[in-house]
């Protein structure tokens, strides 16, 4: 099994570019998958999770070919999704069983959805309820909540929804099937989820609608095909953001990450916790904002994370942990009950693991409580075969004194290929050096910390 070590460094200098964003590449398959026509994917990401949904697209009738590694040319399948007799796996993709899901349970045949260990261990019945409402029937093989999903699908209806959960996921799985339904159906959620589906719905030219947290597809109504370029993925950047921010002496400049505000609440919190960090958005074109993060290394103290920013920032808790653990004073984590039911329990995973690393952690329900600033010492951890629980330890042992290794790897390549060398990098002190040191570092003005540069008028909000 692949182990990951680490230990600690002084500071962090250069510039990196992390891979593509995880939930675009997944629906940029999609709905370029499902479209008339031809659509260039550029700024891929080429993840286990997301391969799933591109070899899932190709057994449905869709022509997808690597152009290179991050470049795909799609051929959509213009709706009439072909019958898959086997299994569909969607390995440890919450994101790709969901969202397939949702088409699935409009199309003329049966499919049956499987995947890993963890993936069947995590509750479907959110998806089971409203993709039911809609028509079709999707039933849980061993009539648990859980997959393996059996999906008849049939035509559908339109239908009105008001989720208990704030999941893109669950909302997304809705938007897909809507595609497919005569009329307005409508999704409301308690908080604001990462809007992807609704700002590459208006890019493929699929009706849609957003009120407050309502969000409204105009159906029958398939996506126009067109090229999507994919920035980097906020939730990998956020790894070297956040150590980057508690190393003083650090100068890191990520270039090309998504910043849709709907994913940035990272930066919010290390902002609060005193860090110094600015984003100048770059582009955007098609609906999803990106550009670079410059972080300047500072002393870092706790602070409280909870309410409708939990959505924001839902995949980078196990690393805000960790940086709770270095930052001075407590750091309080709460409302963050979805946790439970990741990839891992994220909340009893990650609480194990920092007391291995001499934190001392109160574990609560919905989150934690972590007294940061005592000395660190290097661990040996075993990531429960969850990549963000791996790379946050990862980040935790550039702050230990010692060794760290963590155990059971593998699943790092889930959401960030290229993350060990990334790490080696850092280890080395081998980043590509800052293009203009002098002015990248003018052009940080301490005093201009919080800065968030305002996005260009061309971007749908
Ligand atoms: C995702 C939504 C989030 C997130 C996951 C990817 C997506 O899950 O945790 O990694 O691409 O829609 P929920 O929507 O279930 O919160």
């Amino acid at each position: 099994m692949t182990a990951i070590r680490s230990r600690p460094i002084k500071y962090i200098r250069g510039t990196l570019q992390v891979p593509g964003d995880k939930s675009m590449s997944h629906r940029a398959i999609m709905l370029a998958g499902l479209a008339d026509g031809s659509s260039r994917i550029t700024g891929f990401l080429p993840s286990e999770d997301c391969l799933c949904t591109l070899r899932a697209f190709q057994a449905l009738g869709a022509k997808i070919t690597r152009v290179d590694a991050t470049t795909l040319d799609i051929e959509g399948n213009g709706g009439n999704c072909r019958q898959v007799l086997e299994p569909i796996d969607c390995g440890n993709s919450g994101t790709a069983m969901r969202l397939l899901a949702g088409i699935l349970i409009a199309q003329p045949f049966t499919s049956r959805l499987v995947g890993d260990a963890s993936l069947s261990s995590r509750p479907m019945k959110r998806i089971i309820e409203p993709l039911g409402l809609m028509g079709g029937v999707i039933l849980s093989e061993n009539n648990n909540g859980r997959a393996p999903l059996i999906i008849h699908g049939d035509r559908i209806r339109p239908a009105s929804y008001v989720s208990p959960v704030a999941s893109a996921q669950v909302k997304s799985a809705m938007m897909l099937a809507a595609m497919f339904a005569e009329g307005a159906t409508t999704i409301t959620e308690p908080q604001r989820s990462r809007d992807h589906t609704e700002r590459m719905f208006r890019h493929y030219h699929v009706p849609v609608r957003v009120e407050g947290l309502t969000v409204t597809v105009h159906g029958r109504c398939l996506p126009h095909p067109g090229d999507f370029f994919v920035p980097g993925d906020i939730s990998s950047a956020a790894f070297w953001m956040g150590a980057a921010a508690a190393k003083e002496d650090s100068h890191l400049i990520l270039e090309n990450v998504g910043l849709n505000p709907t994913r940035t609440g990272i930066i919010s919190v290390l902002l609060r916790m005193g860090a110094q960090i600015k984003e100048c958005i770059k582009g955007g074109n098609n609906g999803e904002p990106y550009g670079t993060i410059e972080i300047q290394g500072a002393k870092l103290h706790g602070t409280k994370i909870g309410g409708a920013e939990i959505p924001t920032l839902i995949d980078e808790i196990p690393l805000i942990a960790a940086i709770g653990a270095v930052a001075q004073g407590e750091t309080l984590i709460a409302d963050a009950k979805e946790l439970r039911v990741k990839e891992t329990d994220r909340i009893a995973v990650m609480a194990k693991c920092l007391r291995a690393f001499g934190t001392e952690v109160e574990e609560r329900e919905d989150g934690m409580v972590i007294l940061g600033g005592n000395n660190l010492r290097g661990a040996t951890v075993d990531s429960h075969g969850d990549h963000r629980i791996a790379m946050a330890c990862a980040i935790l042992g550039l702050f230990a004194t010692g060794h760290t290794t963590i155990k059971n790897c593998e699943c790092v390549a889930t959401s960030y290929p290229g993350f060990q060398r990334h790490l080696q990098a850092v280890l080395d002190g081998k980043l590509r050096l800052n293009t203009n040191r002098t002015k990248n570092r003018l052009t940080f003005e301490p005093e201009q910390t919080s800065v968030r540069s305002v996005p260009t008028t061309s971007i749908t909000p």
